[in-house]
């Protein structure tokens, strides 16, 4: 058999990506949710396995599926649920990308029964999730990369900076509220990658399979480097 090499730049890396939304339990019929498709987090696992590495996608409830058979999948359900599968396999990563759309908070209680309806108003009280990204960013060793994501409606880079200090992140991309065509539900992205080296990238308006790459090589780059 003829030696040839092999164009593949992460053989033997291996990479955790959370991906899609969290539900967090009301009661036994409903949850607190966003509008998180999970696209973005699938196409950057799918095209980091291209590339050889092996994958684990922990994944929010999503109705998608993976083409790539190498990828692990792990499903969960709450922001709890993806924190514990996170710290559990975070210390085996070389990387890990936060593309997850965490729920910032969390019912309390969750009531055993349904929830009856009444006239008057009602409240659900409500406590804060874990920081996932913060929480690795703290356990993240100087061989390891971690990468965020951030949606912010104003003060964008201004916002995004101050989350890849706060959560220790080597990178985190912005994703562009500005053009339309960008972000929840549709199949394309406008994004801007701000460094902790103070670099910034600017990339056009592409479909997510596109964006996922440009991430991918930018997280080849930034691997390389440690
Ligand atoms: N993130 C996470 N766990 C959370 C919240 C966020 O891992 N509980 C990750 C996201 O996956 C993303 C990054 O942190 O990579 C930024 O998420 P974002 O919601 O923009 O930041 P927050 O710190 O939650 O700030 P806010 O929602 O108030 O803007
Ligand atoms: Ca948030």
């Amino acid at each position: 058999v003829a030696f040839f090499h092999s164009k593949k730049k992460l053989l033997n890396k291996k990479v955790l990506v959370t991906a899609g939304p969290t539900y967090e339990k009301i009661d036994p019929v409903r949850f607190i949710g966003n509008y998180s498709s999970g696209k973005m987090g699938f196409a950057l696992a799918e095209k980091l396995a291209e590339q050889g590495a092996q994958v684990v996608l922990v994944a929010g409830p999503v109705s998608l599926k993976l083409a790539h058979p190498s990828i692990q999948r792990i499903d969960v359900q709450s922001a709890s649920e993806m924190h514990e599968a996170c710290l559990q396999h975070f210390p085996q990563m070389d990387a890990a990308v936060m593309c997850a759309a965490v729920a910032d908070y969390r019912p309390k209680k969750i009531a055993s029964q349904k929830i009856k309806r009444q006239a008057r108003e009602m409240f659900i009280d409500l406590e804060a999730t874990a920081d996932i990204a913060a929480s690795l960013g703290k356990l993240k060793t100087n061989s390891q990369l971690l990468v965020g994501f951030a949606l912010e409606t104003n003060d964008e880079a201004q916002n995004a900076l101050g989350k890849l200090q706060k959560k220790n992140l080597d990178f985190i991309v912005l994703n562009s509220l500005q053009d339309q065509g960008a972000g929840f539900g549709v199949d394309t992205n406008k994004i801007t990658i701000l460094s902790k080296d103070n670099n910034v990238q600017l990339f056009e308006l592409k479909h997510k399979t596109e964006v996922a790459a440009d991430i991918v090589e930018k997280l080849t780059q930034e691997l390389a480097k440690l």
